[in-house]
């Protein structure tokens, strides 16, 4: 399927590994221009040549912390009018809230509430002028069904999309979409992380939480990325005019409601 959107603009956050750099990979073979942005300048210099090798399309790397106030102007400086945006960062840390400040509360907010607020607020604008856009939030299954050990993803989380529920039905009269992705547990860095963490507390192997965490989820395995990446780029593409306000889980079943 032509999801038409050769040739538009998409800022990717978050985006040398992982998901991020999954929906930058398939918004680039779908040939839209890519501006990808992450904290570390080595990985997102190799993503964003393996892009350009393997797509042919105009990529921008821009090595920023999206979370912050500088990061966000130095990725709307290298993409101001993106017809797609792509909000991610990295997701907070696991805990027991009886430890958490409000200091630890705020970061975990600013990462996955208040920036995606701000990178919609700087672009939404000029999307509903141009009458196209689409803006895609990578969220949590946490959003749809609690991870106990990560309050602050689910509350953080929580927040943004009460506000996307409120904006997405706004803008779609201009043909500008907002959606959110929930992705359940893809193998990645990040899912890595919270198994090598959730190991250390119960003293149990990681190959052994690996494998049943694998094992239990309906699928019998991980999402893959790419998977993840092509339900972004469908999401961002013309066809996709009249999706708006959703929350679409990538868990491979993991979520056990009818609804
Ligand atoms: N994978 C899963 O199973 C899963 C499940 C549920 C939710 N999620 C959520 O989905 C999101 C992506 O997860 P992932 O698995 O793709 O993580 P990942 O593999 O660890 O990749 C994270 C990417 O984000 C970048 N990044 C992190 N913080 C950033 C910041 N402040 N500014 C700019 N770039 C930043 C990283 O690069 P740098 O470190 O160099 O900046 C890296 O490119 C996270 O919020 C995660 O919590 C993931």
């Amino acid at each position: 399927m032509d999801l038409g959107i050769a040739g538009r603009s998409a800022l990717v956050c978050a985006a040398s590994k992982g998901l991020g750099r999954a929906c930058a990979f398939a918004l680039a073979r779908e040939g839209a221009a890519i501006t990808i942005v992450a904290r570390t300048p080595g990985p997102l210099e190799v993503t964003a040549k393996a892009i350009r090798r393997e797509t042919g399309v105009a990529v921008t790397a821009v090595a920023a912390d999206i979370t912050t106030e500088e990061g966000r102007e130095a990725a709307l400086a290298a993409c101001p009018n993106p017809d797609i945006l792509v909000n991610n960062a990295g997701g907070p840390p696991p805990g027991d809230f009886r430890d958490w400040t409000r200091e630890t509360w705020i970061g975990a907010l600013d990462a996955n509430m208040l920036t995606p607020i701000a990178l919609i607020k700087a672009t939404v604008d000029g999307m509903i002028d141009r009458r196209f856009g689409r803006i895609v939030n990578i969220t949590s299954g946490a959003v749809k069904a609690p991870i106990a050990s990560l309050g602050l993803s689910n509350g953080a989380r929580a927040g943004l999309t009460g506000f996307v529920a409120g904006l997405a039905r706004q803008t779609v009269r201009a043909n500008v979409t907002i959606n959110n992705l929930l992705p359940g547990p893809f193998a990645t860095d990040r899912l890595r992380a919270n198994t090598r963490n959730a190991a250390e507390k119960t003293g149990r192997g990681f190959d052994e939480l690996w494998t049943e965490r694998m094992t239990n989820n309906p699928a019998g395995r991980f999402g893959e990325p790419e998977e993840f990446g092509a339900a972004c780029a469908f999401l961002c593409g013309v066809r996709a005019g009249y999706i708006t306000g959703q929350n679409l889980l990538l868990d491979g079943g993991a979520y056990p409601g009818t609804l």
